[in-house]
């Protein structure tokens, strides 16, 4: 599949580090967020990361803006990944948590979308994502 749309869902300190970097590979993205609350938070932390990626990387402010405008943000997961190619997932390691999330997106993603998480616990994800799309 060619991805040009990524949803990072979960904006904390590793999903917002992704969606910068998926934006600054020049991807489409959605970053999704339980409330906009959450969604400032994750403003604030991804416009602390220009700076950084300008002096780390050397990239020029044009290239970190650009970045910056190829990102949207929401609270509602339907249009989150309303066109979604991919799904990052980096919400809480919380199994109650994780299981209601992967419910909710099996029922609300397109059928072509992929899902891949940034979990640590591999196999505990990889159980409650087949046991949530049992349940769909
Ligand atoms: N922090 C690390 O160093 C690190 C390293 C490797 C992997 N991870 C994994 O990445 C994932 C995220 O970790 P983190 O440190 O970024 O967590 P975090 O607590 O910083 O951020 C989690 C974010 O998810 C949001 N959230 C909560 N419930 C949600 C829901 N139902 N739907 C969408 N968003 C929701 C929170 O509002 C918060 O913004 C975890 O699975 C963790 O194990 C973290």
């Amino acid at each position: 599949m060619n991805y040009k749309n990524i949803t990072v869902a979960g904006s904390g300190v590793l999903g917002s580090q992704i969606a910068y970097q998926t934006a600054f590979k020049e991807f489409n993205v959605t970053v999704y967020d339980i409330n906009d609350q959450a969604l400032e938070v994750a403003k604030k932390r991804i416009m602390d990361l220009k700076p950084r990626y300008q002096k780390d990387l050397g990239a020029t402010e044009e290239e970190v803006n650009s970045a910056f405008d190829r990102m949207s943000f929401y609270s509602d997961l339907s249009q989150a990944v309303a066109e979604a190619d991919l799904v990052i997932e980096a919400i809480p390691e919380v199994v109650q948590i994780k299981t209601d999330f992967y419910m909710e997106l099996g029922k609300v993603a397109p059928e072509k979308t992929v899902f891949a998480t940034n979990s640590s616990y591999y196999q505990v994800n990889l159980r409650i994502l087949l046991d949530a799309l049992k349940n769909l």
